[in-house]
C-alpha cells in the first residue's frame, strides 16, 4: 500500500510499503527522523506519534495501551493522534496520509 508522510515543514514523502509493515517502519525506511521510535515499536515510548490526515476511519480503534501513551506525547494529542508503530499496513489502507508532529520528545 502507498503511504504518505507530511513532514513538519510541509514536505510530503510517499513510499510503497509492504502489507504487514507498520507505518513506523515505513517512516524509518524513508529515513524520516521525525519518527523517533525509541522503543522499536513495542508501544512503550510514544515517540512514533503521528496525526492521521487521511484514512483514520479505516484504522482499528485505539487500544488501551496506545491510549495511555497518547496521553503522554510531546506534541499535543489531537483526535487523529495515533502511534505509527501500532498501525499495521494493509491494502485497505492504501493512500494513508500521516502528518509527523514537530517534536517527539
Ligand atoms: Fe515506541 Fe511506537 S515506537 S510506541
Amino acid at each position: 500500500p502507498s503511504i504518505t508522510f507530511i513532514l513538519p515543514d510541509g514536505e510530503r514523502r510517499t513510499t510503497e510499503a509492504a502489507v504487514g509493515d507498520t507505518a513506523m517502519y515505513a517512516a524509518l525506511s524513508l529515513g524520516l527522523d521525525g519518527v523517533v521510535a525509541e522503543c522499536g515499536g513495542n508501544a512503550v515510548c510514544a515517540t512514533c506519534h503521528v496525526y492521521v490526515e487521511h484514512g483514520l476511519e479505516k484504522l482499528p480503534a485505539v487500544a488501551a495501551d496506545e491510549d495511555d501513551l497518547l496521553d503522554g506525547t510531546a506534541a499535543e494529542r489531537l483526535p487523529n493522534s495515533r502511534l505509527s508503530c501500532q498501525i499495521k499496513l494493509s491494502s485497505d489502507l492504501d493512500g494513508l496520509i500521516l502528518r509527523i508532529p514537530d517534536r517527539q520528545v
